[in-house]
């Protein structure tokens, strides 16, 4: 292996600057008014559970997890995932994905929400949630607010509202 090489770490609290830059670039200043972008502020995302992509010592990519509740059942919001420009489709976005879905079924958790592309996501083993199921504090298009069941039959009888899970944060 080169040390031109794809390596995926978890986040440290050294990315932070690297990351606002990467989410100002790739979200501008409209991501503050997302309905997602509120819950991750809430409770914060977890450090452990989120992962940066690199090339050599380049930071590529990103992607966080937050502590959430469907209802009171607790679960995860995946995003955002970012990749930058030049190195997407090369793989980086789902190797992210694949990671965080892997360390946080191997931590224990059963469910992780997103907002994102059903066809994107759908990879990774993400569904749509039924309409009505789950309700996001804010406007989001139902076709898009997707669950990825960690254990077989976890989003069986899970439903309400989505909010930050501030006993977890
Ligand atoms: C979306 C994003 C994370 C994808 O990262 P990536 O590293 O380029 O993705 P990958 O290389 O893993 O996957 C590429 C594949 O996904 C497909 N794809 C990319 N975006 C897609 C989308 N929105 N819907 C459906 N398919 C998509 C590509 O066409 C490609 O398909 P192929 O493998 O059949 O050629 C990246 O484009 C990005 O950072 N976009 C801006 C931020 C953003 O939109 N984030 C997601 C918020 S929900």
């Amino acid at each position: 292996m080169s040390d031109l090489s794809l390596t995926i770490l978890p986040e440290t609290a050294d990315d932070a600057l690297a990351l606002e830059r990467l989410h100002e670039r790739t979200f501008g200043p409209g991501r503050y008014a997302k309905t997602a972008y509120r819950i991750r502020e809430g409770a914060g995302h977890r450090p452990e559970l989120s992962f940066t992509a690199r090339i050599g010592t380049l930071l590529v990519g990103s992607v966080q997890l937050t502590p959430i509740r469907i209802g009171e059942t607790p679960a995860l919001l995946l995003g955002p995932l970012t990749i930058e420009p030049p190195f997407r489709e090369r793989g980086i976005g789902q190797a992210l994905i694949e990671r965080a879905v892997a360390e946080a079924r191997a931590k224990g958790h059963r469910l992780i929400v997103l907002v994102g592309d059903e066809p994107y996501y759908a990879k990774a083993g993400f569904k749509r949630i039924p309409k009505g199921r789950a309700s996001m504090p804010g406007p989001v298009d139902p076709a898009r607010l997707l669950v990825a069941e960690l254990a077989a039959g976890a989003f069986e009888n899970v439903s309400g509202p989505i909010r930050p899970d501030w006993d977890r944060a």
